[in-house]
């Protein structure tokens, strides 16, 4: 199961794949950080965008349909009868397609700001047979079109941005007032010593190479970092407009969000 089925979630090629992009880049992410940037998402060699890919799907695979958007209130219901969803950071779209594929009389629009991802993604739902409801666009997370999605989604990218309070302000604008915004980051706790653990040491690692560069290359550079926890999630987005926030689900990689104007 570790080492030949992709659509097991203890599959562990995806991690040493995008450990081992991550360690190819490790000169030119040390060079930026001497000079206080970061090195964009879009700037790393193919094998951390596929290895995040085949990293995150396993557990997507596992837990998004069967588990994530039951736990979300009323929105299983309306997948069902046809919502519109945005999958905003859809990187190759895993989460996109395991959605169209669960739903089909819902629409998504997957979107990204890296025009190479974008491409693999439409390759991907192609593949998939999903194309006539998924549509994709390159766009940051501030600036994808489109309004009244009764779905905002977001899987482990959110700790990514640059800005994610703007992001936040954005989702607010684009939803429907009763609409849901999923958010699915890296299981952290609130406090360093509560991730002191092996998948905090893991996490740790791919945020110091990875997710704190990218965020520090696009402007503000908030640095969310992938431990951020809880408690500071909760506050960007309260700080971008939301008013209500729970915890959903977890699983020892991630941690499940709704959040609701
Ligand atoms: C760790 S990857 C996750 C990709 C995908 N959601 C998944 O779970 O496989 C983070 C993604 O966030 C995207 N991203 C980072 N900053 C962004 C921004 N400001 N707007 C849109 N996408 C962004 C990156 O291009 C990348 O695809």
């Amino acid at each position: 199961m570790a080492l030949t089925d992709e659509s097991s979630p203890a599959y562990l090629p995806g991690f040493f794949q995008i450990a081992l992009g991550s360690v190819i880049d490790t000169p030119r992410i040390v060079e930026k950080a001497r000079g206080g940037d970061g090195l964009g998402w879009h700037e790393h060699v193919n094998d951390v965008h596929e290895g995040c890919e085949r990293f995150f799907r396993p557990g997507y695979s596992a837990h998004l349909v069967a588990e994530w958007l039951p736990a979300l209130e009323d929105v299983v219901e309306r997948l069902e009868r046809g919502a519109v969803v945005a999958d905003v950071g859809c990187g190759h779209g895993a989460s996109t397609i395991l959605m169209a594929l669960a739903f089909p009389n819902s629409r998504f629009v997957g979107s990204d700001y890296h025009d190479g991802s974008i491409e693999t993604a439409r390759r991907r739902s192609g593949e998939a047979g999903v194309a006539d409801r998924v549509s994709f666009q390159i766009a940051s997370a501030a600036g994808y079109s489109g309004s009244g999605y009764d779905l905002v989604t977001m899987f482990d990218c959110l700790h990514d941005m640059g800005d994610p309070v703007g992001a936040a302000r954005h989702v607010r604008s684009t939803l429907k007032r009763d609409g849901t915004w999923m958010i699915v980051e890296p299981n952290a706790g609130d406090r360093v010593e509560d991730n002191l653990n092996p998948v905090g040491r893991a996490y740790y690692g791919f945020s110091t190479l990875l997710c704190t560069p990218a965020s520090l290359s696009q402007e503000v550079g908030l640095a969310l970092g992938a431990q951020a926890g809880e408690a500071r999630i909760r506050d960007v987005v309260e700080t971008g407009g939301f008013a209500r926030f729970r915890r959903v689900a977890e699983t020892p990689f991630n941690l499940v969000f709704e959040v609701r104007p």
